[in-house]
């Protein structure tokens, strides 16, 4: 399985933090933002990593992780034009993963728990077109929040609903094969200009998506307040003597 974090976009939520910055160089307690889903990849046991890179100080986002071989990976990178949403940068990745199953993480999540790389493999040896690990939060308008039918199965995803649905969302760790590519081009943008990656997941729904409850501790890190949550979690976890991951310094 190959990986691919996401690491564009222009951050207007953080402004003025990233006015002058690439968000996913940020600091979330001792490291920053982009370490954690690196480590995230990592963790599933994937070596090949592509970074789609975009926005604000994509070089420095190129110095901080180099070639990735203190984190035991081999990464390359990739850059987005603009800021056309998670489904199009997604697409940006057809070259690099080849016939492979992959997995894209956003770059601003933050997952603090037990590697994910049962997971991953069930994923890989499953029938399943996509997959996604869902949360439970108590603000789910501001995600992508599932729906589910009396029997509990899920049957379709919704963009920041102005009504949730439930308070149950996708977070931002995705499992595709290469078709995802061919479906991308059919998506059409959504009212805030980009290709959204609920609507890659409703394509899957019809044949069954793969969905698992993550077991850790999760948030995004993309608002100031998500920010200010992800560092505390983070030191929370490091006191605790779980948290694990790359190292906050190269070695190499
Ligand atoms: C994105 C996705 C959303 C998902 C979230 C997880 O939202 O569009 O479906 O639930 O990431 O972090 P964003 O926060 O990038 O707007």
């Amino acid at each position: 399985m190959k990986g691919l974090v996401l690491a564009g976009g222009t951050a207007t939520r953080l402004f003025p933090l990233t006015i002058v910055t690439n968000k996913h160089l940020l600091p979330i307690y001792d490291r920053p933002m982009i370490y954690y889903p690196v480590a995230t990849l990592a963790g599933m046991g994937i070596e090949e990593v592509m970074v789609v890179v975009g926005g604000k100080s994509v070089g420095d986002v190129v110095e901080l992780l180099g070639d990735g071989l203190h984190f035991g990976l081999n990464l390359t990178y990739r850059y987005q034009r603009g800021a056309r949403g998670i489904a199009d940068a997604i697409g940006l990745a057809r070259d690099f993963v080849g016939d492979d199953c992959f997995c894209c993480v956003l770059g601003d999540n933050v997952l603090l728990g037990p590697p994910l790389a049962e997971v991953a493999r069930e994923f890989e040896a499953g029938p399943w077109g996509a997959g996604t690990m869902l949360y439970e939060v108590a603000d789910p308008e501001r995600f992508g929040v599932a729906e589910f039918d009396a029997a509990g199965n899920v049957v379709g995803f919704e963009e920041k609903p102005a009504q949730p649905k439930s308070n149950r969302i996708p977070i931002g760790v995705y499992f595709l094969r290469p078709d995802a590519f061919d479906v991308v081009t059919t998506l059409h943008e959504s009212s805030r200009h980009e290709l959204e990656i609920t609507d890659l997941l409703n394509h899957y729904l019809p044949g069954g998506l793969f969905h698992k409850d993550y077991a850790g501790l999760w948030t995004d890190a993309g608002t100031v307040t998500s920010l200010i949550r992800a560092a505390e979690l983070a030191e929370q976890e490091s006191n605790a003597g779980r948290l694990t991951g790359p190292p906050a310094r190269p070695t190499s």
